[in-house]
C-alpha cells in the first residue's frame, strides 16, 4: 500500500486514489475551481465539473432552480456550460492547482456529441502529460439527456446505452470512463449490465428524478421548463435501493462468474455521514454530494469527520472494507 491508501478513508476508485470517498456531484460544484473559495476541497476526494457539451449553452430561463421543501430541490438548468473549446482552452488547466481530483462530466444530444467531447477531453489529458499531470482523472458520461433524433434518453435502455458506449469507449485511452445513469428507466438493472459490458470503469447511480411544481395562484408551472429534476434528501432511500440492487444483482454475480466488477458511485441525497456510509454498506465504492452543498458548503467536512469516526468504531482499517457490508437477514 502507498501512503495515500494507508489513510482509513482513502479509497481506490477504478484505480484512481482518492483521499476519501466523497465526490462533489456534477452541476453543483461549478466548472473547475469556482467553488474553491467556498468549499474546503482538501476534505473531498474529487470534484465533478458541470456537464460539458460541444457547443456553449446558456441553459433555461429563470426559474431553473427552486427549493422543494423537505424533499430537496427542483432544477431544470438545461446544461448551461461554456462549451468544449472554451472549457479546454480556458478552464480545464485550472484543475492542476486544485487539492482534490477532478472528473469531467460530459453530455450531449447525439452520439457524435459524446464522442466529440470524450475524445477531445481525453486527448487534452494525453497532451498535458496524463491524468496525474492534468489532474483530470475520469470522464463521466451524463446519459440522462434526450437524443434529439428520437427524444429518448441515452441511458433509457440497455440497447441505447450499448450503442453509445460502442462509439465512445474506443475514444478514451487516458481517463477512466464513468457512466452516470438516470434512475428513470424501465429496467435499470439491464442498463447497469450494459454499462458494465460496454466497458464503464465505474457507474454513478444515479441522477435526479423527473419532477415538477405548480404555482397554484398563477396556475403555471414553477419551472420555466415546466418539468425538471428532483435532487436532495428525498432521493436517498430510493437511490440507496438502486445501489443495493446493482451490487447484489449485477456486481456480485459478475464476481462469482469471474467477470470484471465495476465500482458503483452512490449519488442522491447525501447530506450526512450516515447517508454516505449507507451507500457504502449497500455496495458503493464512493458517493457524491450535490444539493447538500447549497444548504451548507461545509457539509463535506462534517461527512468526512463522521465517516472517519464510524470506520474506527467499526474496527476496520479502511472504509473500503465496509463496501457491500450491509448485514442482511440470514447473512
Ligand atoms: C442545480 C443542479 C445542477 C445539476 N447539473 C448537473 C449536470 O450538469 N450534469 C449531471 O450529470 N448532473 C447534474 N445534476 C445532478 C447532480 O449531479 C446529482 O446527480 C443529483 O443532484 C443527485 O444528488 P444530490 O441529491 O446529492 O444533489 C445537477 C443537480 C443540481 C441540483
Amino acid at each position: 500500500m502507498n501512503g495515500h491508501t494507508a489513510q482509513p478513508l482513502a479509497v481506490s476508485l477504478a484505480g484512481i486514489d482518492l483521499r476519501n470517498p466523497i465526490i462533489l456531484a456534477a452541476g453543483t460544484a461549478g466548472l473547475v475551481d469556482d467553488v474553491a473559495g467556498v468549499i474546503d476541497l482538501t476534505m473531498v476526494g474529487a470534484l465533478t465539473t458541470k456537464s460539458i457539451t460541444p457547443l456553449p449553452r446558456e441553459g433555461n430561463e429563470t426559474w431553473r432552480v427552486l427549493p422543494a421543501g423537505a424533499a430537496g430541490m427542483l432544477n431544470a438548468v438545461g446544461l448551461a456550460n461554456p462549451g468544449l473549446d472554451a472549457f479546454l482552452s480556458e478552464t480545464a488547466g485550472k484543475a492542476r492547482a486544485l487539492p482534490c481530483r477532478v472528473f469531467v462530466s460530459v453530455a450531449g444530444f447525439s452520439i457524435d456529441d459524446y464522442v466529440q467531447c470524450a475524445a477531445n477531453i481525453d486527448a487534452f489529458i494525453g497532451d498535458s502529460g496524463g491524468c496525474a499531470a492534468a489532474n483530470l482523472h475520469a470522464i463521466e458520461l451524463n446519459v440522462s439527456c434526450p437524443n434529439v433524433k428520437t427524444g429518448t434518453e441515452f441511458g433509457h435502455t440497455a440497447a441505447l446505452l450499448t450503442e453509445l458506449l460502442t462509439a465512445v469507449r474506443p475514444q478514451v485511452h487516458h481517463a477512466k470512463l464513468f457512466v452516470k445513469l438516470s434512475p428513470a428507466t424501465p429496467d435499470l438493472m439491464s442498463v447497469v449490465r450494459a454499462a458494465c459490458d460496454g466497458g464503464a470503469d465505474a457507474i454513478t447511480l444515479g441522477n435526479t428524478y423527473p419532477a415538477m411544481a405548480i404555482d397554484v395562484e398563477t396556475r403555471r408551472p414553477s419551472l420555466s421548463n415546466t418539468t425538471g429534476g428532483l435532487s436532495g434528501q428525498a432521493l436517498h432511500p430510493i437511490t440507496l435501493k438502486h445501489v443495493h440492487d446493482a451490487y447484489r444483482r449485477v456486481m456480485l454475480p459478475r464476481k462469482e462468474s469471474g467477470q470484471r466488477v465495476v465500482p458503483i458511485i452512490g449519488a442522491g441525497g447525501v447530506a450526512s455521514w450516515q447517508q454516505g456510509a449507507a451507500y457504502m454498506l449497500a455496495g458503493a465504492a464512493a458517493f457524491q454530494m450535490g444539493t447538500a452543498l447549497f444548504a451548507d458548503p461545509r457539509s463535506p467536512r462534517q461527512v468526512a469527520k463522521g465517516l472517519a469516526k464510524w470506520v474506527e468504531r467499526q474496527g476496520v482499517g479502511s472504509v473500503g472494507e465496509l463496501v457491500g457490508g450491509v448485514r442482511l437477514s440470514g447473512g
